[in-house]
């Protein structure tokens, strides 16, 4: 399997990445999630990418791309790749088939997660993160539980907001989206590579039809 997750902020390609990880033992490979684990090093990449990200605005194609070509060439990328939120813009698309052609692995399909701007305004809000393990709940709509609970991190996980979950920012996100993102839907879908998903339906609903566009 050898896909990108493409979809605006709050569209659930984190979440059903993790599904796909689960069922076909291939890495989940996120820009955002190696950004944050950066920003959280303190190292200068991390540094450097933080005021992009804290602002909504997408951070340097060229530490972005850097990121993706060191993570493709470890061994585990070999078997396939879940490509969530990369590409985000034409030049990091471009940059990414030259580097797959390349290796020779291209990709297979891209997938739109398809979603409604008012679902996708109270996903965000929602959202909160197991501090110790990073597991995601939604205090909306997949809540902790009372008394919260992490199944990986037991009774009382500490949740947290992602700092670009605040309402002012998530304005921003979108719009990012829209003006950089959406883009990428006529390059794909010119290509023949794109396949749609209602991701307005309950997680195992969108991950069945997620299975059938990449006819996993
Ligand atoms: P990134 O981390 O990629 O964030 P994003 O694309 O904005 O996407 P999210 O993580 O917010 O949402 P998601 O679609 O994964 O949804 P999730 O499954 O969590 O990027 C963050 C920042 O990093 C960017 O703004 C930019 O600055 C930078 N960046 C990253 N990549 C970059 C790149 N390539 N180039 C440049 N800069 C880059 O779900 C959201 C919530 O909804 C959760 O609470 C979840 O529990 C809930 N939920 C999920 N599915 C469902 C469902 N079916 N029903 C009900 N609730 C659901």
């Amino acid at each position: 399997m050898r896909i990108v997750l493409l979809g605006a902020p709050g569209s659930g390609k984190g979440t059903q990445s993790q599904l796909l990880v689960k069922a076909y033992g291939v890495p989940q490979i996120s820009t955002g999630d190696l950004l944050r684990e950066a920003v959280a090093k303190g190292t200068p990449l991390g540094l450097r990418a933080k005021a992009a990200m804290d602002q909504g605005q997408l951070v340097d194609d060229s530490i972005v791309l850097g990121m993706i070509r060191e993570r493709l060439a470890r061994p585990d990328a070999a078997a396939g790749f879940i490509l969530d939120g990369f590409p985000r813009n034409i030049p990091q698309a471009v940059a990414l088939e030259g580097l797959l052609a390349e290796i020779g692995r291209p990709l297979e399909a891209v997938v739109l997660m398809n979603l409604d701007l008012g679902v996708l305004f109270k996903r965000l809000t929602g959202r909160r993160t197991c501090e110790d393990c990073g597991r995601v709940f939604n205090v909306l709509t997949s809540p902790p539980g009372t008394p919260p609970h992490c199944e990986r991190c037991g009774d009382m996980p500490r949740l947290v907001q992602r700092p670009d979950d605040r309402e002012e920012v998530i304005g921003k996100r979108l719009e990012v989206f829209e003006a950089q993102t959406k883009p990428l839907v006529k390059h794909y879908a010119d290509n023949g590579l794109l396949r749609v998903v209602d991701a307005d339906a309950e997680v195992q609903t969108v991950f069945e039809s997620l299975r059938r566009a990449v006819g996993a």
